[in-house]
């Protein structure tokens, strides 16, 4: 037994199965040891999934085995730069753009907090690394999974197939008054986010509009009935740009920030309404501008500045919406110095609910990761803003109090 062992160790390398990433693609042949013989677990090529992680641990695996001849692989994986891979842009290549616009369209990225360790999801997980997308879990109505914490742990974006979002929108509901108050507002946040992908392809229907607008009202008095719901609300850390999340994000610190600075309700429901639909008006843009990772051509940069009156074009066919949030959505992109569009207002012409939008947008933005650059830390975030002398300082200064208080946003 013990010379089997010996030999076991010099053709084979040890690796604490630890260090096997969830979503990795394994460039080696995976072994374990079993009364002293090696068998072959996993092959060269396979994307190391929550199935392959499961099995490990229940056999109580910690220890794996990497031929000694593929070290130098072995190597590079323990060694392997993710950010690099994260950061991979398609700007060059159209066609991988192309697939990568397809594959964005036909997934749908969710807040893994609303996922609970322990309950059963009938619905596959997936997760975006570059510009790829790999299982992390496989579920279905006939077979539904057990949502396993090792799953939700790491630094990732995770996406769900969007044929499967009335399913993930049931699993939504499954939150009840035992809920913590956090959990049920991230699971608010979740449905309105839905309601607004669904109000994103159809922006003339009507009665998802007001969806959209009601949810608006149900945010508010969450955030005022509780100020360390922020904190819960605002979490996500994006690896991607997806307008929805964006959208809701700009809501909720909007909210936020309008709450800490005195608004009444009515005041800080119209704030609210222009801050979730400040980008409506991009759902008019074609994908292959806005999803563009490099510098946008002055010809691009005009389309793409029309997403603001298109945005006024949508919200003014609902009588509903108040003039006030309409103003809002026209002056978001404006800047104090006179300098931003579409109509170069200065000072004093841009009203509050413009310079809080701003605020949250530039924030909102600057803490996502782009293909050309890694997101910034909230910190960081923050002084960049405040360098610009675009931005409203006094309201500057309640966000930068609010964020430090109830709303840090987690580093995950
Ligand atoms: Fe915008």
């Amino acid at each position: 037994m013990g010379t089997t062992r010996r030999v076991i160790q010099d053709e084979y390398l040890p690796l604490d199965a630890k260090r096997l990433a969830l979503g990795t693609r394994l460039p080696f042949d995976i072994y374990s040891e079993e009364n002293g013989t090696n068998r072959q677990l996993f092959s060269k090529g396979i994307v190391f999934e929550s199935e392959a992680m499961q099995f490990l641990l229940s056999r109580g695996v910690d220890t794996v085995y990497v031929r000694s001849h593929e070290a130098d692989a072995l190597n590079a994986y323990l060694n392997r730069n993710t950010t690099s891979s994260t950061r991979k842009s398609f700007r060059d290549d159209p066609l991988e753009f192309r697939n990568a616009t397809f594959f964005k369209e036909k997934y749908y990225q969710i807040d893994s907090s609303t996922l609970e360790p322990g309950t059963k999801i009938d619905f596959n997980l997936y997760f975006l690394q570059g510009i790829e997308y790999f299982h992390l879990m496989k579920a279905s109505e006939e077979e539904p999974a057990t949502v396993d914490a090792a799953v939700l742990e790491g630094e990732r974006d995770i996406v769900i197939r969007r044929v499967d979002m009335p399913r993930y929108r049931k699993y939504l509901s499954r939150a009840n008054a035992s809920e913590s108050a956090a959990k049920q507002s991230v699971m608010l946040k979740e449905s309105s986010k839905i309601a607004f992908r669904e109000l994103f392809e159809k922006p003339d229907n009507k009665d998802k509009v007001i969806e959209v607008a009601g949810n608006v009202e149900n945010i508010i008095s969450k955030i005022s009935d509780d100020s360390s719901i922020l904190r819960a609300m605002f979490s996500i850390r994006n690896n991607a740009f997806y307008v929805y999340t964006h959208s809701i994000n700009v809501a909720v610190l909007s909210l936020a920030l309008g709450s800490a600075s005195g608004m009444t309700k009515d005041a800080l429901y119209k704030l609210g309404i222009g801050a979730m639909f400040h980008d409506v008006g991009m759902s008019a843009i074609s994908p292959e501008i806005i999803e563009k990772q490099g510098r946008l051509s002055s010809q691009e940069f005009a389309i793409y500045k029309a997403h603001v009156t298109e945005g006024e074009k949508i919200l003014r066919m609902n009588p509903s919406i108040p003039e006030e949030s309409i103003e809002a959505v026209l002056q978001h992109h404006e800047k104090l110095s006179g300098r931003g569009y579409p109509n170069r207002l200065k000072g004093d012409s841009i009203k509050p609910f413009g310079r809080i939008i701003a605020i949250a947008d530039c924030f909102d933005s600057l803490i996502t990761t782009c293909a050309y650059r890694p997101a910034y830390s909230p910190f960081d975030a923050l002084s960049i803003i405040a360098r610009d002398k675009d931005y409203d300082n006094s309201y500057l200064r309640y966000f930068v109090i609010m964020l430090g208080k109830g709303g840090k946003t987690e580093q995950r």
